[in-house]
């Protein structure tokens, strides 16, 4: 991890970095000495980030509130940070939605795709290319182990986030080649407030949760190593068992019959 600021330059654009495990990545990098732009939409979250961060690290983020569900903003944001030198993408800001497929409104499910999907592929596609023409670059994008395996009660959920590891997961040889790192952040369960109170009730589920800052260390640490990186033993287990263990459509009813149980009864 220490050579980070040595292998993409001193330059870090953190989405979603004012919570969660974007916060976690906001602080690692500064702990590195790297300096930070640090996207989200509330205001007063940005301002306590750049805050801390320049109290305890003496560098002072960049902060933009910008919604990344909007298209034309992601394009004026873009512009706005063209002439900056950036080395590394880290783009954690993301939704969830869950409850049954017929029930979620489909204001909040295609919101989740802009977000999920759609900034996924303006911010990759804009700095794949500004990486590749000078040939050094890292790109981390968030994923889920929702995103591996079928996942009833999160099916748009998880299918967005299939659109985020494969998106990856190609990119990682294409992007070799011109001397940029890619790789796929696929996190369990973390201690997030996208998780603390979201209707589901996470004891009864077979998971076991980890650290926001545990994530962000481990992915910096696997950063062009590994395609996919999957962090936490109990994490690696439950993909090993969807996808070597069980049928993949096997996998999926058993998933949703163990989400039905923890998932609040008017979700579904
Ligand atoms: N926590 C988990 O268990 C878990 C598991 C697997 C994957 N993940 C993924 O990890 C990533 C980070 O999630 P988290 O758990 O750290 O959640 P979080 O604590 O809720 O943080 C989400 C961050 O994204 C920002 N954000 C949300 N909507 C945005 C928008 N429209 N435009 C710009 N920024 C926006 C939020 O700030 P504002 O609200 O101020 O915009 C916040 O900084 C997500 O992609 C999530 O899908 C999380």
């Amino acid at each position: 991890m220490k050579n980070l600021k040595y292998k993409y330059g001193n330059k870090a654009l953190v989405t979603g970095g004012s919570s969660g495990i974007g916060k976690a990545f906001a602080l690692e990098l500064a702990e590195l000495g790297i300096e930070l732009i640090i996207v989200a939409r509330n205001k007063e979250k940005l301002k306590s980030i750049a805050e801390k961060i320049s109290n305890k690290y003496n560098i002072v983020p960049q902060t933009y509130s910008v919604d990344l569900s909007n298209e034309q903003a992601i394009i004026d944001f873009l512009k706005d940070i063209d002439t900056q030198e950036i080395g590394m993408l880290v783009h954690c800001a993301g939704m969830e939605n869950n409850g049954s497929f017929l029930k979620i409104s489909e204001e909040k499910e295609l919101q989740m795709i802009k977000l999920n999907v759609t900034s996924t592929y303006l911010l990759t596609n804009h700095f794949a290319k500004k990486m590749s023409a000078v040939k050094k670059g890292g790109i981390l994008l968030i994923s889920s182990m929702a995103g591996l395996m079928g996942t009833p009660y999160f099916s748009n959920y998880a299918a967005t986030k299939s659109y985020v590891h494969n998106l990856g997961l190609s990119l990682y040889p294409e992007l070799k080649a011109n001397n940029v790192d890619i790789s796929v952040l696929a996190p369990g369960l973390t201690e997030t407030n996208m998780v603390a109170d979201n209707g589901i009730d996470w004891s009864k589920l077979p998971m076991s949760s980890m650290k926001p800052s545990e994530v962000a260390k481990i992915s910096l640490n696997n950063l062009g190593k590994k395609g996919t990186i999957i962090p936490g033993f109990m994490n690696k287990m439950m993909v090993f068992m969807a996808k070597r263990i069980f049928s993949i459509k096997g996998f999926s009813i058993m998933n949703g019959w163990m989400i039905r149980k923890a998932i609040s009864n008017n979700k579904i």
